[in-house]
């Protein structure tokens, strides 16, 4: 059985009419699965009894198995292993006993253990199946691979699979991968690019055991079967929020050599929960059977999923978490673990259907239950005028309104849809779900059960039994292809970047863990909802927090310097220009702020886009202070990062909104085209004396400002109000306002962060006015006032 493409189905579909005659003279077929890592804890406990249920299920179907447990244990150990685990297999409950013992016979008859250690045994195991296909007068059709291996093993394995253990001409391998598929962007690059000289694409089966739970594989059909009913609210203009959540009870003891190097962010929200995240949000496609047309519409959801920011996170870590660490990597006394095994994380998603909806991931070990579920809760207008006591649950619009996907365990006990009455009554596959029987007293997500419409499998089924099962029969929408892969981690890499040096909040675990983890989302970010209470969980010693320091007040190159933890620094500088922009505002009716692009500006643009609602936009004229010379809508634009952080998210009128003009007559930054000429006329002819309310600057490591680079005099004085100037780096050519022009502002707030910093803050801090050499030190307002703002990565290193 091979896996077809589209045109090799419509290929296929003309040749079998042709080959059928032929093929009735076929020998029947072979498949034998090579189970790598075969006496490990995963084949222990799913994998041998979802190879067992394969059997199962097609055994009598025409097809021949044969089942080779491997791994590096010697043949003898092996065995003895092997053999206890296929002693333990279980049948499914509505089996008859007599049957399922012959059927456990055969399949322990067809299964072996062998080692599988030096590139020898991989030919001889070529050649010993190629010989037993012959000798029972079989035809090979497939070979599976079933890598339960550590990823640092799977490149040569790869090496010797395509080497010495392809099949012959005509029939097909697959070959099964297990997580950790890379630490990061860079080293799933790397991984893949490993794995993808010795496969194709097609012929890789990367496992995420969530897309084998019943619930989440049924996230689609549901969408699907109730089209009509979901059509029209399955958007923002409905949804209040959607929650995928994955809550656990157990600790990482016994693998935090694993744990941590990874933490809860890469262990399950970069797949797990991603995976779920995206059946939820994607378009659905018409044809949901369509393996290919579901991985391209998955694929499709990665890039408008809005870049993660730092607070776009909340981290904890159970108070017992480092102890373990220390005892099983025998670390000093004194280490202190950063790796969070608690997170929250808001996620947005940018586009037409979910614009504004917030997606809350959250996993956890060691908190109050076990429970994974997705929870899509529905935005609810109407105002019921009677008592509570005479709402009706499938009438009332006033109870919530709510699907659960119920991905397992909790009070519930067991997978299940959930719909609220209120909302519609669902449409479920009729074979293999049931409705769920009642249970009086119990309450899920705020409502009796008896408020739902609630289904769950007849028969449950563990995950890797239904992956084995869609590995036989080709079904790659159910696992991760490498562009899949690659997109969750551009999106994940650049949050736990900046998330590296968190301290996470320590909790206790369990029940005890109170209300301390939860968190609230405010103005676009999440943070913790109560304060840390110190005396239960002091701060590793080596790692201050931000609330033992306090904002410092001083000198910097003779101006006034504010310096603070980065979170501080970011609210105290917006809550100056808010407090200066209503100034302006009250005398003299505008304010012109002129803004920085770059990554610095970025957590003030949100502050200034979510907290300051008293901020005089109507009012406020937005200015550039330089721009590179590409398109305003390249994301390298200033203007594009100024337009994604705060101009969306704020009422400036549009006339107020001043971009440089790079970019005309369809060319870039040309000297005929006169840009530079331009912005000075509108600056001259808007604001008065040309002389900015505020202007925000930021240095470079090289002690550049604005656009205005060492070593190159362009800007650095002379009558020119805006200037064209190169960049040593790359988008090289640049406008930017000169700086005899900055220095007429009324004020000019620099703002200097990140530990990248510290060297040129403490270089500058020491040399006079040397533009030339370091442009940042020939800021000095004529008749303004000058402050600098500055985090203490990079005041104090
Ligand atoms: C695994 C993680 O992928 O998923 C574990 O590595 C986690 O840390 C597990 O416990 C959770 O899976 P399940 O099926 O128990 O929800």
């Amino acid at each position: 059985m091979k896996c077809p493409g589209i045109w090799k189905m419509l290929m296929a579909a003309v040749c079998v009419a042709l080959l059928s005659s032929l093929q009735a003279q076929d020998l029947p077929g072979q498949v034998s699965i090579i189970l790598l890592g075969a006496t490990g804890d995963l084949a222990r406990k799913y994998l041998w009894q979802g190879l067992f249920h394969l059997y199962l299920e097609e055994v009598g179907k025409g097809h021949h198995f044969r089942f080779h447990g491997t791994a590096l244990t010697s043949t003898e150990q092996g065995q003895e292993v092997i053999a206890k685990v296929l002693e333990s297999l279980s049948c499914p409950r509505d089996m008859a006993p007599g049957h399922c013992a012959e059927l456990k016979a055969q399949f322990q008859q067809l299964s072996e253990y062998r080692q599988l250690k030096t590139p020898k045994d991989y030919l001889a195991l070529s050649k010993d199946i190629e010989a037993q296909v012959e000798h029972e007068g079989l035809r090979e059709i497939g070979r599976i691979f079933y890598l339960s291996v550590p990823p640092f093993a799977y490149v040569d394995i790869a090496r010797n699979i395509n080497s010495s253990c392809r099949p012959g001409p005509g029939a097909w391998l697959r070959v099964v991968l297990e997580k950790p598929f890379g630490h990061d962007l860079h080293s799933a690059q790397q991984l893949a690019a490993e794995l993808g000289s010795f496969f194709r694409e097609e012929e890789m089966y990367r496992v995420d055991h969530y897309l084998g739970k019943q619930v989440v594989a049924q996230i689609l059909p549901f969408r699907d079967q109730n089209r009509a009913a979901l059509d029209g609210l399955w958007n923002r203009h409905h949804v209040e929020r959607v929650e995928v959540v994955m809550k656990e009870t157990l600790d990482a003891e016994g693998r935090t050599s694993f744990y941590e190097e990874y933490g809860v962010i890469r262990d399950v929200l970069q797949n797990h929960l991603t995976e779920v995240l995206t059946l939820v949000a994607m378009e659905l496609p018409v044809n949901i059977s369509s393996p290919e047309a579901v991985l391209q519409h998955k694929l499709q959801a990665f890039p408008v999923l809005r870049g993660l920011q730092r607070h776009s996170a909340v981290l904890g870590q159970y108070q017992a978490y480092s102890g373990q660490v220390r005892r099983e990597l025998q670390k000093p006394d004194s280490f202190h673990s950063l790796t969070p095994t608690f997170a929250g994380i808001l996620v947005h998603i940018d586009n037409l259907r979910w614009e504004g909806v917030p997606f809350i991931l959250m996993s956890g070990k060691v908190l109050d239950e076990r429970v994974s579920y997705v929870r899509i809760l529905f935005k609810n207008q109407a105002f019921c005028v009677q008592s509570e006591k005479h709402w009706v649950a499938a009438q009332s619009r006033c109870l919530p309104r709510q699907i659960i996907f119920h991905i397992g365990h909790g009070e519930l006990g067991s997978p299940a849809v959930l719909v609220s009455r209120n909302l519609f009554r669902p449409a479920l596959p009729s074979a293999g779900w049931k409705e769920v029987e009642g249970r009086p007293g119990l309450r899920l997500f705020g409502l009796p059960l008896s408020d739902y419409y609630a289904y769950s499998p007849v028969r449950e089924q563990d995950a890797y039994s239904q992956l084995i099962s869609h590995i036989f029969h080709c079904r790659k929408d159910s696992f991760v292809t490498t562009e899949n892969l690659l997109a969750s981690w551009a999106f994940w890499t650049p949050l736990l970047d900046s998330l590296a040096h968190e301290v996470p909040r320590l909790y206790p675990g369990g029940a005890e863990n109170g209300q301390l983890l939860d968190f609230e989302l405010s103005g676009g970010h999440l943070s913790f909802s109560q304060p840390l209470p110190e005396q239960l969980v002091p701060g590793p010693d080596s790692a201050p927090l931000p609330s033992d320091f306090q904002v410092l007040r001083a000198k910097y190159r003779e101006s006034p310097l504010i310096s603070a933890w980065p979170e501080e620094l970011i609210a105290r500088l917006a809550g100056d220009i808010e407090a200066a922009a209503v100034r302006a505002v009250r005398r003299f009716g505008e304010f012109h702020l002129a803004l920085s692009g770059g990554s610095s500006p970025v957590a003030l643009f949100q502050q200034l886009a979510t907290g300051h609602y008293s901020f005089p936009w109507a009012h406020t004229h937005l200015w550039l202070v330089d721009e590179r010379c590409v398109p305003l809508w390249d994301p390298e634009s200033n203007f594009q990062g100024l337009q994604t952080h705060l101009l969306q998210h704020v009422r400036v009128p549009h006339y107020n909104v001043h971009p440089m003009p790079v970019h005309r007559r369809q060319r870039l930054c040309a000297e005929e085209d006169q840009g530079t000429q331009a912005y000075a006329e509108e600056i001259s002819a808007l604001v008065t004396n040309s002389s900015f309310d505020l202007v925000l600057l930021g240095m470079g490591a090289d002690g550049h400002t604005a656009s205005l680079f060492p070593q190159s005099p362009t800007g650095l004085d002379g009558e020119q109000l805006v200037v064209l100037t190169t960049s040593p780096s790359s988008p090289h050519r640049r406008m930017s306002l000169s700086l005899p022009l900055i220095n007429r502002a009324r004020k000019v707030a620099v703002l200097v962060m990140g530990r990248m910093k510290r060297e040129i803050a403490m270089l500058v801090s020491r040399v006079g006015h040397e533009p030339k050499k370091w442009p940042i030190s020939g800021v000095l307002p004529d008749s303004g006032q000058l402050v600098w703002y500055m985090d203490y990565d990079a005041f104090l290193g």
